[in-house]
């Protein structure tokens, strides 16, 4: 049995097969829902439902609050419907039109860019031409031939959208299932299939207003291609790059963007530690304080966030508590297996 999902707006149907979420039915039909964590964390799939029954399974209070679920809003990415729906998107002008790709790749480089974040590099072999928006992420399998494959990973890309190759910062991950692979074992020549573009959080071209770029540690990633996309099409607005880590030992691409900065007067470059392991000149303390103490009123501003959630969370409120609009945070929250097995745990 299956059900009928209109997305007001858009001509076609989506055919959601009986415990489907909206969201992945969408997803396989290759429209582009908006969408980050795919699991109920992070309101990137936030959509009003207009018509039809659905259920939803458990999700966090930060991507959707109890007065939104009251007012008839809905998580895609949680949405079992139990009738035909018609749903809306909230931002239907502001989604990413990209086509679903599945592309054949080959590792190119491996480079250790701190002691647990590798950068992979690797060339689209098939499959392409493979278009994204700065900040997007795509669905990540290693050694796609080996028995027993490991399971696709969501992973950020780096670089700007538009070339052959492709970028990704992978941090390990102790127990995971598949960063240690990309740690310990990954070579180069080695096959790797890439499947996206997917996400939310991507630049937007079109606002002229001073940009914010919050990353905390491999969330470096999607803002690293975001703000070298602003920057390549021109923008002259002035943008702030917070790079939040642990310690020194966390930093990397630092002089990649001092140099950024140094042949761009707008972007300024902001290394922050929290746990800092030695006396040190740098700032200090929690991106969410540093923002906190920087800023006075970020009306006009767009801001764009990935790394933990716990960062991206915090950060999100003092960045409303500052005056951000809602449609200008952008945001990519990178939950692990584990935060996202949590919710299911929770039924
Ligand atoms: S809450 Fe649905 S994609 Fe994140």
């Amino acid at each position: 049995m299956s059900f009928k999902v209109a997305i007001k707006g858009r001509d076609e149907k989506v055919t959601v097969e009986m415990g489907e979420t909206i969201l992945a039915a969408a997803l396989r039909a290759g429209v582009p829902y908006p969408c980050g964590c795919r699991s109920g964390n992070c309101g990137a799939c936030k959509s009003t439902l207009i018509a039809g029954e659905i259920e939803m399974s458990p999700y966090s209070d930060y991507a959707l609050s109890k007065p939104e679920r009251e007012q008839g809003l809905i998580l895609a990415c949680r949405a079992v419907p139990w009738s035909d729906c018609e749903v809306a998107w909230l931002e239907p002008d502001d989604v990413a039109m990209h086509p679903t790709r599945h592309l054949d790749c080959e590792v190119t480089g491996i480079e250790d860019a701190t002691h647990d974040i590798r950068i992979v590099r690797m060339v689209i072999r098939a499959g392409g031409p493979f278009d994204f928006s700065a900040g997007q992420y795509a669905s990540v399998i290693f050694a796609p031939d080996r028995a027993g494959h490991l399971p696709p990973r969501d992973f950020s890309m780096a670089n700007r959208p538009g070339g052959e190759t492709l970028e990704f910062h992978i941090r390990l991950m102790a127990g995971g299932a598949v960063t240690p692979y990309v740690a310990h074992s990954l070579k180069p020549g080695e096959r790797v299939r890439v499947v996206g573009p997917y996400g939310n959080a991507f630049y937007r071209p079109r606002h002229t207003g001073p940009i914010l770029a919050i990353a905390g540690g491999s969330g470096l990633a999607p803002i690293k291609s975001t703000v070298e996309e602003a920057l390549a099409r021109g923008a002259e607005q002035p943008i702030r790059l917070y790079f939040g880590v642990r310690a020194e030992r966390d930093l990397y691409l630092e002089d990649h963007f001092e140099a950024l900065a140094a042949g761009h007067p707008n972007l300024k470059f902001v290394p922050v530690l929290s746990e800092p392991d030695a006396p040190t000149q740098r700032r200090t303390g929690f991106l969410s304080e540093a923002i906190g103490k920087d800023f006075q009123d970020l009306d006009g501003f767009k801001a764009y966030l990935a790394g933990p959630p716990i960062m991206v969370e915090t950060c999100t409120r003092v960045l409303k508590h500052l005056g951000l609009a809602r449609q200008n945070c952008h945001a990519d929250a990178f939950y692990t297996e584990a935060d996202k097995a949590k919710l299911e745990t929770a039924k």
